[in-house]
C-alpha cells in the first residue's frame, strides 16, 4: 500500500481517497507509527499529511530522519513538507505570516517532475504559518507563492518530493496530477487498483474465512449492506441468508425494491420479518429523539436475534455476520479520542458486535464511493447503488413528536413526491441527500381551496456534503422548489406548508433528531 501518516488533522483521510481515485490502495497510519512498523508494512510510497499550524510547537510529531534511510519513496504535504524538510537538514522559519485560502503558485523549474505539465502559475490551497526556509541538501526548489519561496521540492535520485500546499483538497488546481506524478512518476508505482482487483481480493478473503459455515446478513436497504451482501453472496453462494426487518418506518418502496430488486439482481436467499406493529407500539408516545433511537435500536436487534436464531437452527444455528462497516469507521474508532456522542448513530445494517457471531465485513477498507463502484461491478441496481444515505432508525426520526401510523402515511407521501421531482430535476447526484421532516406537533393556518386550514408544515432538508461529518445546505432551483411545494400542499392534505432548512452543518446536524 501507498501509507499516509496522520499528522492529526482531517487531511489524511482525503490524502488517501486521492491516492485510491488513482487506481493506487492506500491507508493511514498514525503519526506515532514508527519506522520499523512502517517499513514491515513494505509500503509502495509514504505520504506525511497536513496536520498542526506549528512543526515548533509542544509536542508538535515530528517525523524520524530513519524514514528517508529506508529508501521508500517519500512525499510531504503541509506540515509533512516541512517536517520533512527539517528531517533532512534544511530549515523551517517561523514566518509570522499566515498564508490561508487560495494562493497563487508560480512553478519555476520547468522540468520539474512532480510539477511536470503545470501551467506557470495555478490558483493552490494553502493553511500554514510557518515555512521552509532552506531546502535540504540535494533537493531542488521547484515552486514558489509570494509569501513562500520554497513551496515545493524534490530529490528525484532519493524518490522524495513535497510541497507546501494541499494537493488533495477540490480548490487546489490540478492537485490530483501532482498527487499522480509523485505515485506515478517519483515513486514508480503501477497503478493497479480498481474495483475488479477488490472484487476479486475480497471474494477470496471471504471464501477462506467463511469455509462451508452458514452466514448470515442484515440487510437495511442502503448501499452498504446490500454491497457488502451480495459480495459475500458471490463468495459462498447459499451459505449466505439476509434478514430485512420491516420496522414500519421505510420510505415508500424501499421494501419492494430490497424484496424484488435486489434479489432479482442477486439471487440472494431473503428473509423479511414484518415488526411494524412491535416498533409502532414500542415508540408509542415517545417524542425526545435519543429515547426514539434507543427503542429502534433495541427492539431491531431482538427481532434480528430472533429472525438469526430460527435461520440453520437444526444445525446449531449460524456462525458468521455480515457488516457493512467501511473505512472512515474504522479509521474514526481507531482515532480513539473520546468525542462526544452528538447522536448515537444506530445504524440497521451495523449490529453491535457482541452479538454471538464473528464478524465478515468486507468492506472495511474502503471509502463509500468505492463501496458504490463495487456494488456497479456486482450488477446491483443503479437505483440501489447511488441511493442517497438514510438513517436506520428511519422515518421514526424525521417525524418530530410522536410516531404513529398516520403521521407515517403523510410523511412517506411527501418523501416520495421530494425523490420523484428531484430525481426528474437531475440533481441527485449533486447533493448528499434531502432529508424530508414532518413537524407533527406544529400547526399554522392556511387556505385551499375555498376553506381554511389548519395543517402541518413539512422540512426540506437538502445538504451537500463530502462525508456528512460537515455539510452545506445545498442551493436547489427555485422552479424545482416550487414543484415541490405545490405538489405536496396539493396531493397530501394534512399538509399546508413548505419550508426549506438553510442550516449548514455545524451548527445544525442533518437530520432533525
Ligand atoms: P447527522 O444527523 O448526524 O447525520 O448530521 C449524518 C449522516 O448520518 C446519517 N444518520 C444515520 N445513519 N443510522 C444511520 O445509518 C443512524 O442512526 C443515523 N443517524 C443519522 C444521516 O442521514 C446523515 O447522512
Amino acid at each position: 500500500p501507498v501509507l499516509v501518516v496522520d499528522f492529526g488533522a482531517q487531511y489524511a483521510q482525503l490524502i488517501a481517497r486521492r491516492v485510491r481515485e488513482a487506481n493506487i490502495y492506500s491507508e493511514i497510519v498514525p503519526s506515532t507509527a514508527t519506522v520499523a512498523e512502517i517499513a514491515a508494512r513494505e509500503p509502495a510510497a509514504v505520504i506525511l499529511s497536513g496536520g498542526p499550524s506549528s512543526v515548533y510547537a509542544d509536542g508538535a510529531p515530528a517525523v524520524d530522519p530513519a524514514l528517508f534511510d529506508t529508501e521508500i519513496p517519500v512525499m510531504g504535504i503541509c506540515y509533512g513538507f516541512q517536517a520533512m524538510a527539517r528531517a533532512l537538514g534544511g530549515t523551517v522559519a517561523r514566518t509570522g505570516r499566515r498564508e490561508y485560502g487560495a494562493t497563487d503558485l508560480s512553478v519555476g523549474a520547468p522540468d520539474a517532475t512532480l510539477l511536470r505539465d503545470l501551467p506557470a502559475r495555478a490558483t493552490v490551497w494553502m493553511s500554514h504559518g510557518d515555512a521552509v526556509s532552506a531546502a535540504p541538501d540535494g533537493f531542488t526548489v521547484t515552486a514558489s507563492t509570494p509569501d513562500t519561496p520554497i513551496a515545493a521540492f524534490e530529490n528525484l535520485d532519493r524518490r522524495l518530493a513535497g510541497v507546501q500546499y494541499h494537493p488533495e483538497v477540490a480548490h487546489t488546481e490540478h492537485g490530483q496530477d501532482v498527487l499522480r506524478r509523485f505515485l506515478y512518476d517519483v515513486a514508480g508505482i503501477i497503478p493497479d487498483w480498481n474495483p475488479q482487483s477488490i472484487l476479486d481480493e475480497q471474494v477470496a478473503a471471504v471464501r477462506a474465512v467463511v469455509g462451508t459455515e452458514k452466514v448470515i446478513c442484515a440487510l437495511s436497504g442502503g448501499v452498504d449492506s446490500a454491497v457488502a451482501a451480495a459480495l459475500v453472496h458471490q463468495a459462498v453462494g447459499d451459505q449466505l441468508t439476509c434478514v430485512f426487518v420491516d420496522h414500519g418506518l421505510l420510505r415508500a418502496g424501499e421494501r419492494e425494491q430490497v424484496e424484488r430488486d435486489y434479489v432479482a439482481a442477486t439471487g440472494i436467499h431473503l428473509v423479511t420479518v414484518d415488526a411494524e406493529q412491535r416498533f409502532l407500539a414500542a415508540l408509542d408516545g415517545i417524542t425526545e429523539p435519543e429515547t426514539k433511537r434507543k427503542i429502534i435500536g433495541r427492539e431491531f436487534i431482538r427481532v434480528f436475534e430472533t429472525a438469526a436464531a430460527e435461520i440453520n437452527a437444526a444445525e446449531g444455528g449460524v456462525k458468521f455476520l455480515v457488516q457493512g462497516t467501511l473505512y472512515p469507521d474504522v479509521v474514526e474508532s481507531g482515532g480513539g479520542t473520546g468525542t462526544a456522542t452528538i447522536k448515537s448513530h444506530h445504524n440497521v445494517g451495523g449490529l453491535p458486535d457482541d452479538l454471538q457471531f464473528q464478524l465478515v465485513e468486507p468492506l472495511r477498507a474502503l471509502f463509500k464511493d468505492e463501496v458504490r463502484a463495487l456494488g456497479a461491478e456486482l450488477g446491483l441496481p443503479a437505483a440501489m447503488v447511488k441511493r442517497h444515505p438514510f438513517p436506520g432508525p428511519g422515518l421514526g426520526i424525521r417525524i418530530i413528536g410522536a410516531v404513529d401510523a398516520e403521521r407515517l402515511a403523510v410523511l412517506r407521501a411527501a418523501d416520495a413526491i421530494v425523490r420523484e421531482e428531484m430525481t426528474a430535476a437531475g440533481v441527485d447526484e449533486q447533493i448528499w441527500q434531502c432529508p424530508v421532516v414532518l413537524l407533527a406537533d406544529v400547526r399554522s393556518v392556511g387556505v385551499q381551496g375555498d376553506g381554511r386550514t389548519y395543517g402541518h408544515p413539512i422540512v426540506l432538508r437538502p445538504v451537500s456534503s463530502e462525508d456528512a461529518m460537515t455539510a452545506d445546505w445545498s442551493r436547489l432551483p427555485y422552479d424545482l422548489l416550487a414543484r415541490i411545494s405545490n405538489r405536496i400542499t396539493g396531493e397530501v392534505s394534512e399538509v399546508n406548508r413548505v419550508v426549506l432548512d438553510i442550516t449548514s452543518k455545524p451548527p445544525g446536524t442533518i437530520e432533525w433528531e
